[in-house]
C-alpha cells in the first residue's frame, strides 16, 4: 500500500491544544525518515484548500524545535465554510467546498490528508472521506471528550494548569476564609473539572453530566465551616447546569459565566465572601506537558503508520496504551462523557467531594470502570 504514497498533507482544525506541533513534528519525521514521503502543511484548517491554496512543504528542518511549542504552526479555524447551516428549516452543508477540497488535493498530488481535530472536525473528515478524500484523523481536544480513544493530547496540559490554579486558590482562600469557584473548560463533558477537582483537592465539582442543586454544595460549605475549615473550593465545568435548568452562555454559541453565577449564589446561600476565577484559554495555551509530548509523538507516528496501512476514514486511537484505529463515523459528532457512576466519581464521593446532586451511591470504588 505505502508504495503508492508519495505526498501527504496535514492540517489542524478547531480550537488549539498543546501538542499539535508535536504531532506535526512526529508526522513529518516518520513520513520522511521511515518512508521518504513528502509532507505538505495546509494552513488555517480545511479552509487552507479553498480558493488559492495555502500550503507549504514541511521538511525535517521546518519541524525542528516544535516538540515543546504550544499552539499550531499551521494555524487553525473552526468549521468555517465546512460547517452546516440551517436553510429552510433543514441542516445543510455547502457541498461545493467539499468538492473543491477534493479537487485541490488531486491538483496538489496529495495522496492522504491527516486531520488533527476534535469531534466536529472529524465529522468533516468523515464527510470528506465519504466523497473519496483519503483522510486519517488524529484526536485533539483539551476536553478529552472524543469517543474511541482513551486520551486526547492536550488534556494532560490543561489538567496541569487547572490543578495549579486550584493549588493557588487554596492558599488565598484559606488566608481570607473565602469560598472560591474555579470555572474550567468542558462544554459537554466534565473531564477537566473532575480530574482537576480530584488532583487539586476541591470540595465540590460541578460537571455537565450531573445537574446540580447548589443547596447541596452550600450544605457542604456549612459543614466545613462547622469543623473549622473556613474556606471552600468549588470547580465548575463551563457546561455544567442546575437541575432542571440550562447551561450559561456569554452570548449565543459561547459558553461562559457559570463560575460567576455559582459564586454569587453560593455566597448568598452561605453568607460567605466568595470569588470566581475563569481559567479560560490559559488551559489551551503554552507548552505541552511531557505526557502530552509523548502522546503527540505517538499520534504523529501513528498517523503515518495508519496511512501506510491504507487505513483511510479512520481515527488514530489510543486504547489500553496501544495505538490502533477506529472508523471515523463511530467517533465523529459524538461526545465521550464522564460516567456518572464510574470509578473516578465514586472515588471523589468517598473523599467527601460533592457533585451537587442529592444521590450518595455506595462508596464501592472498584465496582465499575472509570
Ligand atoms: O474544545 C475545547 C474548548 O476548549 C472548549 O472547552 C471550549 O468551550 C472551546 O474550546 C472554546 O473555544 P473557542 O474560544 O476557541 O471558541
Amino acid at each position: 500500500m505505502s508504495q503508492s504514497i508519495k505526498r501527504i498533507a496535514v492540517l489542524t482544525s478547531g480550537g488549539d491544544a498543546p501538542g499539535l506541533n508535536g504531532v506535526i513534528r512526529a508526522l513529518v519525521k516518520s513520513a520522511v525518515l521511515d518512508h521518504g514521503w513528502e509532507v505538505f502543511g495546509i494552513e488555517d484548517g480545511f479552509e487552507g484548500l479553498i480558493g488559492t491554496p495555502r500550503v507549504r512543504k514541511l521538511g525535517l528542518s521546518d519541524v525542528r524545535g516544535l516538540l515543546g511549542r504550544g499552539g499550531t504552526i499551521l494555524g487553525s479555524t473552526n468549521k468555517g465554510n465546512f460547517g452546516t447551516k440551517i436553510v429552510d428549516g433543514t441542516l445543510q452543508r455547502n457541498d461545493a467546498v467539499y468538492e473543491e477540497f477534493k479537487q485541490r488535493t488531486h491538483e496538489l498530488g496529495i495522496d492522504a490528508v491527516v486531520v488533527l481535530g476534535g469531534d466536529g472536525s472529524q465529522s468533516i473528515s468523515q464527510d470528506l472521506f465519504s466523497i473519496g478524500v483519503p483522510v486519517v484523523g488524529v484526536p485533539k481536544t483539551i476536553d478529552n471528550d472524543l469517543v474511541g480513544t482513551d486520551q486526547t493530547f492536550g488534556f494532560d496540559t490543561a489538567l496541569g494548569v487547572a490543578t495549579d490554579a486550584l493549588d493557588r486558590l487554596h492558599t488565598t482562600a484559606e488566608s481570607h476564609d473565602r469560598l472560591m469557584v474555579l470555572e474550567v473548560m468542558g462544554r459537554h463533558a466534565g473531564w477537566i473539572a473532575l480530574h482537576a477537582g480530584l488532583a487539586g483537592g476541591a470540595d465540590a465539582i460541578l460537571i455537565p453530566e450531573i445537574p446540580y442543586d447548589l443547596q447541596v454544595v452550600a450544605d457542604k460549605v456549612r459543614k466545613r465551616d462547622q469543623v473549622g475549615s473556613l474556606f471552600s473550593i468549588v470547580v465548575v465545568a463551563e457546561g455544567a447546569m442546575p437541575a432542571g435548568g440550562a447551561a450559561t452562555y456569554q452570548r449565543e454559541g459561547l459558553l461562559g459565566g457559570i463560575g460567576v453565577a455559582v459564586a454569587a449564589e453560593l455566597g448568598q446561600l452561605t453568607g460567605k465572601d466568595s470569588r470566581a476565577v475563569v481559567l479560560g484559554h490559559l488551559q489551551r495555551g503554552g507548552s505541552p506537558t511531557p505526557l502530552d509530548r509523548i502522546l503527540a509523538s505517538r499520534y504523529g507516528v501513528g498517523a503515518v503508520w495508519a496511512i501506510s496501512q491504507g487505513r483511510f476514514g479512520q481515527l488514530v486511537a489510543l486504547q489500553n496504551d496501544l495505538l490502533t484505529t477506529v472508523p471515523l463515523h463511530e467517533c465523529a459528532n459524538r461526545v465521550k462523557q464522564v460516567p456518572v457512576d464510574g470509578q473516578l466519581v465514586r472515588t471523589a464521593r468517598s473523599l467527601g467531594i460533592v457533585f451537587g446532586d442529592p444521590a450518595t451511591p455506595p462508596a464501592d470504588t472498584t465496582a465499575t470502570a472509570a
